[in-house]
């Protein structure tokens, strides 16, 4: 059933009758938690990767995505309904379906170059099966414009823009969180290429997501909007860190200093820390960068500089640290905690680990890593030896807020450790259990706390 020219009620009423088919391309981290969720809501669903085992664990009802609380049970009840398929082949999937979603890798450098591969694959494989009347929805982050860079490769089809509908819908959410913020922890974001196209594509989502959904005025704004939440996040986290440097200085605590500042509703400080990783956060920016030809995005810039020099920071607050103890760093036995970027998950782009266990293998530190979602060969790829245990360590230094880390038993690690320092990259313990212990204990905008 072709969506185009419903109103969104109507659009509804056909979402929860199984009366029209979504291919959703990509069935990785976001993808398959989206088929899962547009099934579950009544549509027939095609989930299309070229992964073939992620293809057949699909097909036989199995979830291969295993951060994502919840996805098990959706998937194995909606392939057993007959609601959600997989499939390699692109082409058959966009002759089955009226709506097609990209939800494949962006994929980019640290500094935001895009390797747009996939989605101009997906797009091919589209075109080899769009018929008049479907829509075509971009869910994968992409620099302002891009989604419209499509349309060549989508007229392939032989239809005009117009006969088919074009949108971007950006997927909100991260990964171990994806069911929760596709079904209403934040309204969808819509931007359509008329205005018949944005009305079915707000049926859609307003069908899966109870916090509904804010149409823009273009598809080049929704892009904006996923990009701009990125850039805020990365300058107010600069800032934060900026600070948090200047409260080292002057013998503050930052996060005390923020929390009290943070309750006057218009203040809104963020986390300092050990730096900024992942795919998302520290890319962004590079897109409003690399984009800009009049404008000069100073800040987001500068902002951009601040968090990528916060490992080396890190690690002149263990060098500080060791000094205090009266240890040389060279020689010293040193755990970096956390491989990952952040707590939770598997994933390694722009993790702070790597450029401080370089930087402290240089002072001629021995380092070690270890962490909870990780093998020995992980740290190895990372220049790090792999430990389990806290045995000769001189120095913890915590770079991903691995839950098991925020439960470290302080008591246990004083009496196994050589020395008792610990460098906070992530906040995660409580300052003054450390100190109790008898831990140096330091942390982004905290060092010589309470001295003059
Ligand atoms: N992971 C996140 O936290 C997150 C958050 C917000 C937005 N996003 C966006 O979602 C997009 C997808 O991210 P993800 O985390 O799901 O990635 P992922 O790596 O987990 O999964 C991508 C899937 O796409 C498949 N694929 C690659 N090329 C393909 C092709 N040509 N045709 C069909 N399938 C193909 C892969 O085999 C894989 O299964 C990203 O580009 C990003 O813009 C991700």
């Amino acid at each position: 059933m072709k969506l185009i020219g419903l109103t969104r009620e109507e659009v509804k009423e056909a979402f929860k009758n199984g009366r029209f088919t979504i291919a959703v391309y990509g069935m990785g981290k976001m993808g398959l938690p989206l088929a899962a969720v547009f099934a579950d809501h009544g549509a027939n669903v095609i989930g299309v990767d070229i992964n073939e085992k992620v293809v057949e664990m699909i097909n036989r009802g199995e979830n291969h995505v295993k951060e994502e609380p919840g996805l098990d049970e959706l998937v194995r009840r909606n392939v057993e309904a007959g609601r959600l398929k997989a499939t390699t082949d692109g082409v058959w999937a966009a002759k089955q379906a009226d709506v097609m979603v990209i939800l494949v890798p962006t994929l980019t450098d640290e500094r935001g170059n895009l390797k747009l591969g996939p989605v101009y694959d997906v797009a091919e494989k589209i075109s080899g099966g769009l018929e008049r009347g479907d829509i075509v929805i971009t869910e994968a982050t992409m620099p302002p414009g891009t989604t419209e860079s499509l349309v060549p490769i989508l007229e392939k089809s032989g239809l005009k823009l117009g006969e088919f509908g074009l949108a971007h819908a950006p997927e909100r959410t991260m990964t171990g969180t994806a069911i929760r913020d596709i079904t209403g922890q934040y309204p969808k974001i819509v931007g359509a290429s008329d205005e018949k196209t944005l009305e079915a594509v707000i049926g859609i989502y307003e069908t899966i997501n109870r916090k509904g959904v804010i149409p823009m005025s273009s598809i080049k704004a929704a892009e904006a909007v996923k990009v701009f939440e990125g850039v805020y996040r990365d300058v107010n986290i600069a800032l934060a860190n900026e600070l948090a440097m200047w409260c080292e200085e002057h013998g503050l605590d930052a996060l005390e200093v923020f929390q009290a500042a943070n309750t006057q509703p218009y203040c809104h400080l963020h986390m300092p820390g050990a730096g900024v990783g992942g795919h998302c956060i520290p890319v962004y920016p590079w897109f409003v960068i690399n984009l800009a030809k009049k404008t000069n995005p100073r800040l987001t810039k500068t902002a951009r500089e601040i968090n990528d020099s916060m490992p080396h920071h890190v690690v002149e607050l263990t060098v500080k640290a060791l000094n205090e103890v009266g240890r040389p760093v060279k020689g010293s036995n040193i755990l970096v905690l956390g491989l990952t970027f952040r707590g939770g998950v598997r994933e390694f782009m722009k993790a702070a680990a790597k450029p401080i266990i370089k930087e402290l293998k240089e002072w001629g530190a021995n380092v070690y890593a270890y962490d909870p979602l990780c093998t020995r060969e992980d740290a190895e790829r990372f220049g790090a030896e792999w430990k389990e245990d806290f045995r000769d360590i001189d120095a913890i230094v915590i770079t991903a807020d691995h839950k098991e880390f925020r439960e470290l038993d302080l008591e246990k690690l004083s009496k196994e450790v050589r020395t008792r320092v610990i460098v906070d990259g992530r906040n995660v313990l409580d300052p003054a259990e450390a100190e109790e212990k008898g831990f140096v204990y330091l942390r982004v905008g905290r060092v010589d706390f309470g001295q003059p």
